[in-house]
């Protein structure tokens, strides 16, 4: 099997461990690296719990490059009421002892792509700071990329406000350079990712898995499960990020729909909004990304199931 040459762009968060999780155990991916920004919590804490995840679940071979310690515009506003001080809510990792790339997380992703010999799909499932600096320092690396299969963003709902999610609320105008750069976006948002939680019966399943990793996400989604269940209409928590793995490993498990997508820079209420035409009569040749509604979740839970099982 051709495997899909991909780069993960990471705030890991809770949901972004179990993403890196999904990816590496994931045959039909070759990482090339991971690539770190500030989100969830601070650039120390998510570089920190990036590196510890890899190590601790046996890829330490996967270069890990630090980025931005900030959007391009805003003032970092972490999440610690839904990732914990730490970032992984309750989990404990070791400490890693592995350290990150020499490079820069933008020298390394244009390092990278420009010695590809294909193109590489970025898996940015944090604010877009980082691919917004990359496609602006280097505009002719965008040649080296084969869509964007992104985390963020919502057609008709945010979690931040009534219209934007976090990662675009994080870093709006980073967003709107990289929805606006003409590169194919695959755009895993709230429509999707709501759809995709997990129940205390799925995590008690994941739980009795028996392995480190169902451990792990035990540990991890107590705060995390708690938050969801009491802050919003869902049974469960959202583990966003997996999601947009999943698109790459299972596309047939997922309904999407064209469409032209814009990022709001300007609105007072809609800072950092997704506003996403559907329309019949639109200019289609504006079209700028997929946009994914609806997901099978019985097949994703199955999934992050058998992504425990993998690491023994
Ligand atoms: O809105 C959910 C997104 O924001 C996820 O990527 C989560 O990790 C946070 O970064
Ligand atoms: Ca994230």
């Amino acid at each position: 099997m051709k495997k899909i040459p991909v780069i993960m762009d990471v705030d890991t968060g809770i949901d972004d461990a179990v993403a890196i999780l999904v990816a590496m155990a994931a045959p039909q991916l070759d990482i090339k690296g991971i690539t770190v920004v500030a989100g969830n919590q601070t650039l120390e804490k998510t570089l920190h719990n990036t590196l510890s995840v890899v190590e601790y679940f046996g890829r330490s071979d996967i270069p890990v490059a630090a980025g931005s310690s900030r959007p391009l515009v805003k003032e970092l506003q972490a999440d610690p009421a839904t990732h914990g001080e730490s970032g992984l809510g309750t989990a404990r990792l070791p400490q890693p002892t592995v350290k990150p790339h020499s490079m820069d997380a933008v020298s390394f992703l244009r390092e990278t792509l420009e010695k590809s010999e294909e193109k590489i799909t970025l898996v940015p499932v944090g604010p877009l700071t980082n691919i917004a600096l990359l496609i602006s320092c280097y505009p002719h690396i965008k040649e080296k990329i084969d869509r964007i299969v992104m985390m963020g963003g919502g057609a008709f709902e945010g979690n931040m406000n009534a219209v934007c999610e976090f990662n675009l609320f994080t870093d709006p105008e980073a967003a709107q350079i990289v929805f606006d750069s003409g590169i194919e976006i695959v755009m895993c948002g709230l429509d999707i990712t709501m759809k995709s939680y997990t129940t205390m019966e799925d995590i008690l399943r994941i739980k009795a898995t028996g392995t480190k990793a169902g451990d792990f996400c035990a540990e991890a989604f107590a705060l995390y499960y708690d938050r969801y269940v009491n802050n919003s209409r869902l049974p469960g928590c959202a583990v966003h990020d997996a999601v947009a793995v999943t698109y790459l490993l299972h596309p047939e498990w997922i309904k999407t729909e064209r469409a032209n997508v814009k990022v709001d820079i300007d609105g007072t209420e809609t800072y950092g909004q997704t506003v996403c035409d559907f329309r019949k009569g639109r200019d289609k040749s504006m079209d700028n990304a997929l946009v994914c509604l609806d997901i099978d979740r019985e097949k994703f839970i199955g999934l992050l199931e058998e992504t425990c099982k993998y690491y023994k």
